[in-house]
């Protein structure tokens, strides 16, 4: 691998960029911190470093520079983060092949392309005329159609398994990824949407009726290897970058939401269709942004998947916004009906979460009984606990008292009380996995190690001692480090980590240490204090094998000689030369 080229590439991307492109990051001092993708948490524990060009999990340990990110993050392979990123910051990377990935899914992806093609040149023929005034009528002009590749499965059994057998597609594939059933076609007269997986890849379809058939108003492909509902959002690959440009995401229902939503410029949403919202999906939402405005149905399925998905959200840390829609609109209605500018104002002042929730209760109560009363004014106190928000809580609990004239202490109280147990059922999780625990030498040992990573000189120092060293993996990182610094004459901890990238012993250490809050400077002093503990711990090891080979020994000139080692050692004679 080319590790100059890769250097070069390195030295020209700013990490921070790279990073800040996929998860939302909030600068604090130096460095910018967010929500850490590479484990379950909703805590900002991942740190970018401008000034390092590394990232550091604090919680989960994940370490490593711009392409290790990419690798995990996009799960890349190290040529394909290199020309990703050569050909966004113009380095010449045509020399770099990358040979075509074919896995056991090939097939599939080249059957939803072929497929995607055929459907969309349905539409544009003359078949496609009924079709296409249908979403003339929806408002749905040709380059919403091209922009989201809508396309029309025809009236016909087996046209497109027909098309696909008679390339290379056995039948059994085509019923494997849902494009048939048996012999004959899946989708049969439907407007034809494409469902994408998170790489933008066409994965499935929702096929739409647009006469009055009284068949089911959408068809979806079915659960396959490459295509799992519970697993996506629509629009992700697109909301990836508008979330980040927007700082906000905005959920919606339907694909047909987010498709309206586009035309009038919103494009930072993603669509649930029509399923309960799952874990992975949540994790998703919390990648493209911690700002999540759901944006849901304005009828009563709509109005409880709001308040389901807005407690999971609450359960991870995040309390989001709603943009509360007249029933019976949908955000295609609503801003069909109303227009960009009253659903831009909507946007603009969607409520939180509590107050959402709040009104939705208030509309069940009849405050003529007064146990109904005392059970909301109770229920409110109870959802106010989940409120972080210290000066939002006092205004609750004020707006409360005076409506219903009650004394501000009583509520407080009530509220207190509430409050307690919550926090005995939140345990702190800690999520990485205890290491065993270090000696002081294994400690200095680290401390070195990152002085030298950072510091070209302290390599130098660190040349002229012959430490032992406390554990392998201190000594395998020492001899990388030197050998780096001795081949380029310089070390930098991104490009060095480039070129140990392979070494996998060598990257878990090296992540451990940057891990660590060593510091990253040093004075000569400082440094040989540390100095000093390794050769302490230098001294003791060889007194020890000194003292093990003495006891074999039989030859007793060879012993005199060894004891006299030892004498020295023990006196501290000797300094730098005990292994002599
Ligand atoms: N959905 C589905 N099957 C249905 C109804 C809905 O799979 N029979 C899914 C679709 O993915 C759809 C989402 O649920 O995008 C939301 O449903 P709905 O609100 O009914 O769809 P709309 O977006 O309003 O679609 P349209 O305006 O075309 O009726
Ligand atoms: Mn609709």
């Amino acid at each position: 691998m080319n590790n100059e080229l890769a250097n070069e590439i390195r030295s020209k991307v700013d990490i921070v960029d790279i990073v800040g492109e996929r998860i939302p990051l909030v600068a604090r001092g130096k460095n910018f911190f967010g929500v850490c993708p590479f484990h379950d948490d909703s805590n900002p524990s991942l740190c970018v470093s401008r000034e390092k060009q590394i990232y550091t999990c604090f919680s989960c340990h994940a370490t490593g520079n711009v392409f290790t990110f990419l690798m995990n993050y996009e799960h890349m392979d190290f040529r394909e983060t290199l020309r990703y990123l050569g050909e966004k910051v113009g380095v010449d990377v045509s020399g770099i092949h990358i040979a075509k990935k074919n896995t056991k899914f090939t097939p599939f992806y080249e059957a939803y392309e072929f497929s995607l093609k055929y459907f969309q040149n349905n539409l544009q023929s003359k078949i496609g005329k009924d079709a296409r005034s249908y979403l003339a009528n929806r408002k749905i002009d040709e380059d919403v159609i091209k922009e989201f590749e809508i396309g029309l499965s025809l009236d016909s059994n087996d046209d497109l398994t027909k098309l696909l057998t008679s390339k290379k597609y056995e039948l059994s594939t085509l019923n494997q990824i849902g494009l048939s059933s048996d012999d004959r076609d899946v989708y049969i007269d439907r407007i034809m949407f494409p469902l994408y997986d998170l790489t933008g890849k066409v994965v499935g379809f929702s096929g739409r009726i647009y006469r009055d058939n009284g068949l089911n108003k959408y068809l979806n492909t079915k659960e396959t290897p490459i295509f799992k509902k519970g697993q996506l959002l629509y629009h992700y690959h697109v909301a990836r970058e508008e979330c980040r440009k927007a700082k906000s995401v905005i959920v919606m229902e339907g694909f047909m939401d987010v498709i309206r939503a586009s035309t009038i410029g919103v494009r930072n949403t993603v669509a649930l269709m029509g399923t309960a919202l799952t874990h992975e999906q949540l994790q998703l939402i919390k990648r493209l942004s911690l700002n999540v405005i759901l944006c849901l149905d304005g009828d009563d399925p709509g109005v409880h998947a709001t308040l389901s998905i807005g407690d999971m959200l609450l359960e991870e840390g995040i309390e989001p916004k709603v943009l509360p829609l007249p029933n019976p609109d949908d955000p295609d209605t609503f801003i069909l009906n109303q227009g960009k500018d009253k659903f831009l104002g909507l946007l603009e002042n969607a409520v939180t979460f509590n107050d959402f929730k709040l009104r939705k209760l208030k509309e069940s109560v009849d405050f003529r009984s007064d146990e109904q009363t005392a059970q909301y004014i109770n229920q409110v106190l109870q959802e106010t606990t989940k409120v972080k928000d210290a000066i939002r809580v006092e205004i609750i609990l004020k707006k409360l008292a005076k409506e219903f004239d009650l004394s501000y202490n009583t509520l407080e109280m009530r509220f207190r009380e509430l409050e307690k147990p919550k926090e005995k059922e939140r345990p702190v999780v800690v999520t990485y996995t205890k290491k065993k625990k270090k000696t002081k030498y294994e400690k200095a040992m680290e401390q070195i190690l990152y002085f030298m990573l950072n510091n070209d000189w302290v390599i130098s120092q660190f040349e002229k001692e012959r430490f032992i060293f406390p554990n392998e993996e201190s000594r395998l990182l020492a001899s990388e480090i030197v050998y780096y610094y001795t081949t380029y004459g310089h070390i930098n901890i991104p490009d060095f980590y480039t070129y140990v990238q392979d070494k996998e012993e060598v990257v878990n250490f090296l992540n451990d240490i940057l891990a660590s809050n060593y510091a990253e400077s040093t004075s000569k002093d400082e440094l040989f204090e540390y100095f000093g503990v390794i050769r302490e711990y230098s001294r003791t090891q060889e007194i020890k094998r000194l003292t093990n080979s003495l006891k074999k020994e039989v030859d007793p000139i060879i012993q005199a000689e060894i004891a006299e080692k030892i004498r020295k050692l023990r006196i501290g004679d000797n300094k730098n030369g005990w292994r002599n």
